[in-house]
């Protein structure tokens, strides 16, 4: 949530900065900001609103070729011009952006700053007020950056500008992501991610928790602490820019759907060795043979992945499996097996509330595995083992190739581990990914029907149901969950069975209900559940599979393999929720108060 970006170099800086900030737009968007240092000093600009209300706010005719960006996901004080970053120290020498949470922000407001009077309700603004008394007392700007890295508890990357210094910016991380990226030219970035900073280089350097920065035009120095020097060596981003861009899709989330075939034959490719068989690191394999109980740890859309993903591994692999939401697991730990193998499941890599638990269960000491669209995210470095996505960037707020490449990679899981167990299958999962690849391309041909399933039964409805049963049920869930975020209906998913026990309540005259059908064991009780509804008027929808379907389905998906079948039953969900959005004119690819990556607790 929230994302930096900082430039200096030799070219004007204002729009690389408002490029980069673009890119960043999916950490946030309530407010954004830019602070440029030139000849005449500082100039700030900054909004309420997104980055094309920055673009209009900034000053074309002011030049500088140093600065830095913000893009704002509110978590202290409210979206306003007064809380949007950058902020200024008091005398406004030093500017200051930053992404993540200061924990004890109001106890080093107590401690140092009882003479500031700060201007705004962020824990943000005590940073650089902090930087500005400690240089006071220090008169050394880098020696009063590193005190004041080290008295901040909480997440944090960050990026300072000193008005009298000219020639460096100053950044440090911790637990939020922050890279510096190299130019070839006299110039360096710096940025939350590295797509911010393609359009100038694809080499970056990795920065570490609780080290303090100086990013110059032509070096760049990473120091402990104390003040020691730190030699790291860069690496290049293998992403294509053309994946970051839109190319001729109205909206990510469209083009991402669009993309799922090919993510799925992709991972295929990836986990298929010469002989055909399941290409995986060998200790994973152990890993899981090792562990006695599997615990599933994610939020959100990863976490509706995980709970397809222990019927896989519970059905073929023969190991239990729980799936706990990451942001309860502390509260609610469960009594824990004697060997534990803990998998980590997120899109980004640095959801905070699934990297807290992942601390907490390395201290305790058991193994982690992350299954992540990012290999090199805080959660992939920090586990023990790291499965690849290869779904490329995902950009539109609600995930949807993530999730199937998920659930992808964790069938390719389940399996091997069956197979290094000794267990006979019939289930080829690399042959039967092939297949759902297939049957996707022909879903997402189908997007008039999909559209034409919005007219008739969301068009103008406050609220919908999902039902399903078995692992149908944890598709409703997800439909619910898209239908939600995106379009603003208030949206459920039910177990099908357990509507009777308080939820048909709710259904009145005309209620959408869409009921998910891919089973063959649950078949008939769905459609029971079905008819209970419609009984009480509600407008019932109905998707079921190739072979279950009759005759008044709504939309029949082609026939895929039983425990894959979600893979195929999503891809109308992701299509429903999609096309509900742009009926309602909500913005598709970034829905009101959310942001892409989850980075606060
Ligand atoms: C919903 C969505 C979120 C994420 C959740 C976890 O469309 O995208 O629910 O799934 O915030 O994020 P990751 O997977 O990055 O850990």
């Amino acid at each position: 949530m929230c994302g930096i970006v900082g430039y200096i170099g030799q070219q004007d800086t204002k729009e690389i900065l408002l490029n980069g900030l673009q890119k960043l737009e999916y950490r946030g968007y309530d407010s954004a900001g830019i602070s440029v240092l030139n000849n005449n000093g500082v100039h700030l600009f900054k909004v309420k609103g997104r980055i094309a209300a920055l673009r209009e706010e900034v000053d074309e005719n002011v030049h500088a070729t140093m600065g830095i960006g913000h893009t704002r996901w509110a978590t202290h004080g409210a979206p306003s011009v007064e809380n949007a970053h950058p902020h200024q120290s008091a005398s406004g020498r030093f500017t200051l952006v930053h992404n993540g949470v200061i924990e004890n922000y109001t106890a080093l407001r107590d401690e140092y700053l009882k003479d500031v009077q700060l201007k705004s309700e962020t824990d943000t603004e005590v940073i650089v007020q902090l930087v500005e008394k400690l240089s006071e007392q220090y008169n050394d700007v880098e020696k009063a950056f590193r005190e004041a890295v080290r008295l901040l508890d909480g997440s944090y990357a960050i990026a300072l500008m000193d008005e009298q210094d000219p020639d460096q910016i100053y950044v440090a991380k911790n637990k939020s992501p922050l890279l510096v990226g190299l130019g070839e030219d006299g110039f360096n970035v710096v940025s939350s991610d590295s797509l911010a900073m393609l359009q100038v280089t694809d080499r970056f350097v990795e920065l570490m928790d609780k080290e303090a920065v100086m990013v110059r035009r032509d070096q760049v120095t990473i120091q402990d602490l104390d003040g020691h020097e730190i030699e790291r060596e860069p690496f290049t981003a293998e992403i294509d820019a053309s994946d970051i861009e839109k190319g001729t899709y109205p909206h990510f989330m469209l083009k991402e759907i669009d993309e799922q075939p090919t993510v799925i034959r992709k991972i295929v490719q990836e986990y298929r060795d010469e002989q055909d068989e399941i290409k995986l690191d060998s200790d994973i394999r152990q890993a899981m043979l090792d562990t006695d109980r599997v615990y599933i740890i994610a939020a959100g859309t990863s976490y509706h992945a995980g709970l397809v993903g222990k019927q896989m591994i519970e059905k073929l692999a023969n190991v239990p499996v729980e799936v706990h939401v990451a942001s309860e697991f502390s509260y609610n730990m469960p009594l824990l097996s004697e060997k534990p193998l803990f998998i980590f499941i997120s899109q980004s890599g640095e959801t905070a509330d699934s990297r807290s638990v992942l601390v907490q269960i390395k201290e305790m000491g058991h193994p982690a595995l992350t299954i992540t669209n990012v290999p090199g995210s805080t959660l992939s470095r920090e586990a023990d083992y790291t499965l690849h996505l290869h779904a490329g960037p995902e950009i539109a707020v609600a995930s949807t190739k993530a999730y199937t490449a998920q659930i992808s990679v964790l069938a390719i899981l389940a399996v091997d581990t069956a197979k290094a167990k000794g267990i006979d299958l019939d289930f080829d999962p690399l042959q039967e990914l092939a297949i759902v690849s297939s049957a996707m391309e022909t879903l997402c041909d189908q997007k008039e029907e999909i559209e034409k399933i919005v007219s008739e039964f969301l068009e103008t409805t406050r609220n919908a149901f999902f039902i399903g049963r078995g692992i149908d049920y944890f598709v409703g869930q997800e439909g619910a969950l898209k239908l939600k975020e995106i379009s603003y209906i208030q949206a459920e998913g039910f177990a099908g069975g357990e509507l009777k026990h308080g939820t048909i309540a709710l259904i009145e005259e005309g209620t959408p209900v869409i009921a998910i059908a891919t089973q063959e064991n649950v078949n008939y009780s769905i459609r029971a559940n079905v008819q209970e509804v419609v009984a009480r008027g509600a407008n019932a929808c109905i998707i079921s599979m190739e072979g279950l379907d009759e005759e008044n389905d709504t939309f029949v998906v082609p026939k895929v393999h039983e425990l894959l079948t979600p893979l195929a039953s999503v891809v109308p969900m992701q299509l429903i929720a999609y096309y509900a959005a742009l009926h309602r004119d909500c913005d598709v690819d970034k829905p009101r108060n959310l942001a892409k990556s989850v980075t606060v607790e």
